[in-house]
């Protein structure tokens, strides 16, 4: 199994100031945005890569005063199905250790934490795109296929679902007609 770096999360106070930091002064695109349950907190999703939904994304959830440093968590993308219950299995006896199979549509993914606190992504892509932030349980129990028809059933009549690779050729080509693509 190989853990590939994909996306950090950063709990954020202010949206706006944030969002108008990166999209402004750093170059990200914003790509999707909203709340994160019925009267949940926004999140929005930024990203410079045709091929990440986001690499960075900021949710209004910083609760604490602290100067600087407010990860939600970082995201590492397994290209087995697999290696999340693999991963689930490792660490679900780990003192401390709490574990959430989540998915987003556009993935399933296991949650948990480090011996320390820090929040832990690992993802495997599902075919398709879902607009985010779309999060829910799913049962890790279930075999990949099964996993992957009980996620077609959820999402297949939510607004933006499409294969996977119709998704990222348009980000592909926004980019390419961003104004300062030349850069
Ligand atoms: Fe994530």
């Amino acid at each position: 199994m190989q853990l590939k770096f994909s996306h950090a999360v950063l709990n954020v106070r202010d949206l706006a100031v944030m969002v108008e930091f990166y999209v402004d002064r750093l170059g990200f695109v914003e790509t999707d945005r909203g709340p994160l349950g019925p009267g949940a907190p926004d999140i929005v999703f930024l990203s410079q890569d045709a091929q990440e939904h986001h690499q960075l994304a900021l949710a209004v959830l910083r609760k604490d005063d602290a100067s600087a440093s407010a990860l939600n968590h970082l995201a590492f993308r397994v290209d087995q199905f697999a290696d999340l219950k693999t991963t689930h299995d490792r660490v679900i006896d780990v003192a401390g250790v709490k574990v959430a199979p989540i998915t987003h549509g556009n993935a399933l993914s296991v949650y948990f934490n480090d011996p320390e606190g820090n929040g832990l992504e690992l993802f495997w892509d599902t075919p398709w795109h879902v607009r985010q932030p779309v999060v829910q349980p799913w049962d890790i129990t279930l075999d990949e296929q099964s996993a992957l028809d009980w996620v077609e059933a959820q999402y297949a009549e939510a607004e933006g679902f499409e294969p996977l690779a119709d998704y990222y050729a348009g980000r592909h080509q926004a980019l390419l007609n961003a104004p300062d693509s030349a850069d």
